[in-house]
């Protein structure tokens, strides 16, 4: 028997991005989207409202940077969703994290999170959100595994689940792509 459901995008999992901006004074914003996704194989798009101060940061800089957050963070992370730069002055300062700035783009890099994506927009429509080309992907050295390749099982990133608003942690690798299914041909 299958039961039908309310409908919600049931895109699991759906990531946790995190999205840092400067705002005018050079202060720094940063908020959590679980709305986004990559596009193209250097692109990645954001379903950002045009509301945030972080859209308001995008359109002034035109650029951002996009990083993975990780179950370390959890707490910060999900207050940097919770609360607005439009609000709260000292928002990133209250989190007591870390930034520096990009060489690559207008943007900091926060450096507790293992992952960036250092953006510049390509696009900003306050219907779809945000189109960024990734300039530079920068990660923590910790992370790199022997074949100099990003060890997501070490990193322990965050899922966000659309049915309940749980966040999850992704680390276990369970199979290889383009590989697995090599054995039913
Ligand atoms: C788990 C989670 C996911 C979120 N995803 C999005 C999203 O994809 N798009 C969006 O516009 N807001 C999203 N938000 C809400 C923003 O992060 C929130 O409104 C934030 O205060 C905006 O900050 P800012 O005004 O400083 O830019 C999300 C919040 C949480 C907690």
């Amino acid at each position: 028997m299958r039961k039908d459901l309310e409908i919600v995008p049931a895109v699991f999992p759906m990531p946790v991005l995190m999205i840092a901006t400067y705002n005018e004074d050079g202060s720094i914003d940063v908020m959590n989207a679980a709305w986004g996704t990559a596009y193209d194989f250097k692109q990645i798009k954001l379903n950002i409202s045009e509301g945030h101060k972080t859209t308001k940061n995008i359109r002034r800089t035109g650029c951002f940077t996009v990083s993975l957050a990780d179950t370390a963070h959890i707490i910060e992370s999900d207050y940097l969703g919770i609360a607005s730069g439009n609000d709260v002055k000292n928002k990133f300062e209250k989190t007591g994290m870390h930034a520096i700035k990009s060489k690559h783009v207008d943007a900091p890099i926060i450096e507790e999170y293992p992952v960036c994506m250092e953006c510049k927009a390509i696009d900003i429509n306050n219907e779809y959100g945000v189109l960024g080309e990734i300039i530079n992907l920068s990660i923590d050295e910790k992370y790199i595994d022997e074949n100099g390749l990003p060890d997501i099982s070490k990193m322990n990133t965050l899922a966000y689940d659309p049915f309940s608003h749980g966040y999850y942690e992704v680390t276990k690798k369970v199979g290889q792509a383009f590989s697995d299914g090599k054995k039913i041909i």
